[in-house]
């Protein structure tokens, strides 16, 4: 979609494969193509998005408020009757349980009317004069300008449109790259885009990242740079910026959330926690908890009642029943993760869940490792899958000072009963993160919570009330007539 028109594409495709296989013996499906696009049209779409920026009183940026809500209400009602479709394409290209897909579908509606709400609060707030010795300011929120936009193959609808929604709503334009896998659930709502809003105001391309995105960022036209992934891809986009300085970051990346189990916890409670917040989507979210302290007074019942719930739990396609571990998009995890669990076992770990390991062509089952230890990758790499470290401490020191010294800081989850008596170790952990979560484990929402991290984890915070201000920026007329 580029400058209000859906191209036809006559020129070189991408075939989008699914890890799903529906034959005997195993081969990936072909779910379709995508245009193969390179830096003509990503500079065709930045054009496109710079005019719709620059073309003054009335549109976009200017827009009456109640004009641009209509464009988004239109897109909306539009966008529900894709449901199925979009649900059916995100079981198939990215693995989700049909649940989880349904789920994140009606969330991403959730949100883009609570950022309508939200939006028309923050309007009558803006819409006031004040007066300063004798200076008056209307003072309201202005756009920032071009956005580039690119999402997470994790949630490639909810994560991304949290960024577009809101950049949009606030009168930026907007150029967005959907995710590797999670592309073409995309597709059935690009005629809704289309119909909503004026040209050029959403532009949507294909392509590698190094064809498409590199020029745009190369050219300096680019106002804000949103990303939900990883900061290498991150930091090289900004790399090629000409003056960074003039680029406003809007980042959600890595994590490596804790769990924190004190001697005391009730460990009904934090077992179903630990399997939901370290396993669920197969431990794919950027909140999944990546690493699990437990107190050795505990250590040996937990694990062995932990690892008893991961192997009851049932791998199969999305779609199923009861599915709770379903195969992972991403062609090369399994590799990965294996490479993982190596380095752990040739350092002194064990897997101490039965099923732990067992792999088939688009899957490895969760590996429970123990113990580990500092110098093991696993330690210190966000595996974004299924293997999950168990480290044992005596003293609360020992998970605090190692999260003092971690390059991530976005939340953690503490177990105890004691949770009052807790209060001094609550206020440390939550100045190394910005989240602590008690007796529950580590996610995003409700979505109108701020969603942000310290470090290499976050720059700028998302959630529907921060993710209007963080596309935007305070500007005023000032006059000494009222
Ligand atoms: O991957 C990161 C997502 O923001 C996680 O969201 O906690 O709702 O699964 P969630």
């Amino acid at each position: 979609l580029v400058d209000g028109e859906l191209k036809t594409w006559s020129g070189k495709t991408t075939d989008v494969f699914s890890t799903i296989s529906t034959t005997e013996t195993y081969q990936p499906t072909l779910l379709g193509s995508i245009p193969y696009m390179e830096k003509e049209t990503a500079l065709e779409a930045l054009k496109a998005a710079c005019d719709a920026y620059d073309r003054g009183q009335g549109n976009w940026p200017t827009m009456r408020v109640e004009k641009r809500i209509a464009c988004l209400e239109k897109f909306v009602d539009l966008m529900k009757t894709k449901r199925d479709e979009v649900v059916k394409l995100l079981m198939w290209e990215i693995g989700k349980s049909l649940e989880d897909s349904q789920k994140e579908f009606d969330r991403t509606i959730d949100y883009i009317y609570d950022t309508i709400e939200e939006y028309k609060e923050l309007d009558r707030d803006s819409a006031k004069f004040t007066n300063q010795d004798g200076i008056y300011a209307h003072i309201k929120r202005g756009p920032l300008g071009v956005v580039l936009c690119l999402g997470p193959y994790n949630y490639p609808l909810n994560e991304t449109f949290a960024l577009l929604i809101p950049a949009l709503i606030m009168g930026n334009t907007v150029i967005f790259k959907p995710a590797k896998f999670g592309v073409l659930c995309i597709s059935p709502l690009l005629e809704a885009f289309q119909k909503s809003f004026p040209k050029g105001v959403v532009n949507i391309i294909y392509g590698r990242g190094r064809q498409v995105a590199t020029p745009i960022m190369q050219t300096g036209r680019i106002d804000v740079l949103a990303l939900i992934g990883n900061s290498k891809s991150a930091i090289a986009l900004q790399d090629q910026h000409p003056n960074k300085n003039r680029l406003r970051l809007v980042l959600g990346l890595e994590a490596k959330n804790p769990a924190i189990i004190l001697p005391d916890a009730d460990l009904d409670l934090t077992i179903d926690e630990c399997i939901a917040g370290s396993l669920s989507f197969n431990g794919q979210r950027c909140t999944a908890l990546k690493l699990i302290y437990v107190h050795e007074n505990i250590r040996e019942e937990f694990n062995k009642r932990y690892a008893e719930r991961v192997d009851a739990l049932k791998f199969g396609n999305p779609w199923e029943e009861g599915v709770k571990l379903t195969p992972l998009p991403e062609p090369d995890k399994p590799a990965y993760i294996q490479e993982l669990i190596d380095d752990a076992l040739s350092k002194g770990a064990k897997i101490i869940n039965k099923k732990g390991g067992e792999t088939t062509d688009n899957f490895i089952f969760p590996a429970v490792l123990y113990p580990v230890t500092k110098n093991m990758r696993v330690y210190k790499e966000e595996q974004f899958g299924p293997v999950v470290p168990i480290v044992s401490f005596t003293d609360i020191q020992e998970p605090l000072h190692d999260m003092a010294d971690s390059n991530y800081g976005q939340q953690v989850s503490l177990f105890g009963k004691n949770v009052h008596s807790l209060a001094p170790l609550i206020d440390t952990l939550v100045n190394l993160v910005c989240r602590v979560n008690l007796n529950s484990s580590c996610q995003r929402g409700p979505d109108v919570f701020p969603f942000t991290g310290r470090k290499d984890s976050a720059v700028s915070t998302l959630s529907v009330h921060d993710a209007l201000r963080s596309f935007s920026i305070r500007t005023f007329v000032a006059s000494k007539d009222n």
